[in-house]
């Protein structure tokens, strides 16, 4: 029988990954995570002090893209896989009460804490919904930017995250996100292993083929770039970094 990805145990995997990182965020993970991290991939400190303490500790993220899009007041924002919602009050710093951001991310525990403090912060122009990113559940031309950090790689439909992205923005619109990529295309033995793709790495697309399709979905690509600041931490990951290249990479586009 031909090695096939079971989609629904990933879904699993993941769910019970993030929710670990929502919940526990000092817990041993593959990759590194909180205020160090942010820091280290280029987030302004300053900044990141005026970000609900609690989301910096469970940022996930892989790479800092918020300068491959122009981001000004009054713009509309949304992040594919919000996490605990680090990023999403990252930018509500950017788009002010003129603007919104919201989230969207498929796990109940992450969209609970992102939930709780976007209350307690009182951030009226930032919302969180529940959702896929293969399915978006909002209307067509409806954003300024999309953004997503270390989110799509864990999915089994890249072909459909672009393609609602581009749905999703206003012609002109932004495209600014990180990801987890890989130089070599990867055996099945890997491809089709839904523990290695929770772990970040058995969806790692090659990089011309993820371009390649964000360009099929309407995107112009404007800059490609690598996040050498970014490390995996387990063995197994450090592994398929030196034997296919895995790596964070940032990526801006525009909707044409
Ligand atoms: C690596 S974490 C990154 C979270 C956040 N972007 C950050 O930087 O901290 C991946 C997030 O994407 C969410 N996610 C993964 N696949 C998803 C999908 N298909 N639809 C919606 N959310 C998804 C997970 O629930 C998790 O919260």
């Amino acid at each position: 029988m031909a090695n096939t990805l079971n989609v629904e145990k990933l879904e699993r995997e993941v769910k019970g990954v993030y929710r670990a990182v929502a919940e526990t965020p000092d817990g041993e993970f593959h990759f590194q995570m909180g205020r160090p991290l942010a820091e280290k991939l280029g987030y302004p400190p300053t900044e990141l002090d005026q970000v609900p303490a609690r989301a910096v500790e469970s940022f996930a993220g892989v790479g800092y893209h918020f300068d491959l899009a122009d981001l000004h007041h009054g713009d509309d924002v949304l992040d594919l896989g919000s996490g605990s919602g680090m990023d999403a009050f990252f930018a509500a710093l950017h788009t002010g009460d003129s603007g919104s951001v919201t989230g969207l991310d498929m796990t109940d525990e992450q969209l609970e804490k992102s939930r709780s403090l976007r209350d307690e912060a009182g951030a009226e122009n930032v919302s969180f919904e529940k959702g896929y990113i293969e399915e978006l559940p909002f209307d067509d031309e409806t954003f300024d930017i999309v953004t997503s950090n270390g989110v799509i790689n864990l999915s089994a439909k890249k072909d459909s995250v672009f393609e609602e992205a581009n749905r999703v923005l206003k012609t002109g619109g932004q495209l600014a996100i990180s990801d987890i990529l890989s130089e070599t295309h990867m055996p099945d033995s890997i491809t089709t292993n839904a523990d290695l793709w929770a772990a970040c790495i058995g969806g790692a697309m090659q990089i011309n083929d993820y371009t390649n399709l964000v360009e099929e979905a309407g995107f112009e690509v404007i800059e490609v770039r690598e996040n050498p600041q970014y490390e995996f931490i387990s063995e197994q990951a450090l592994g398929a970094c030196q034997k296919y290249g895995v790596k964070s990479i940032s990526v801006g586009a525009r909707k044409q």
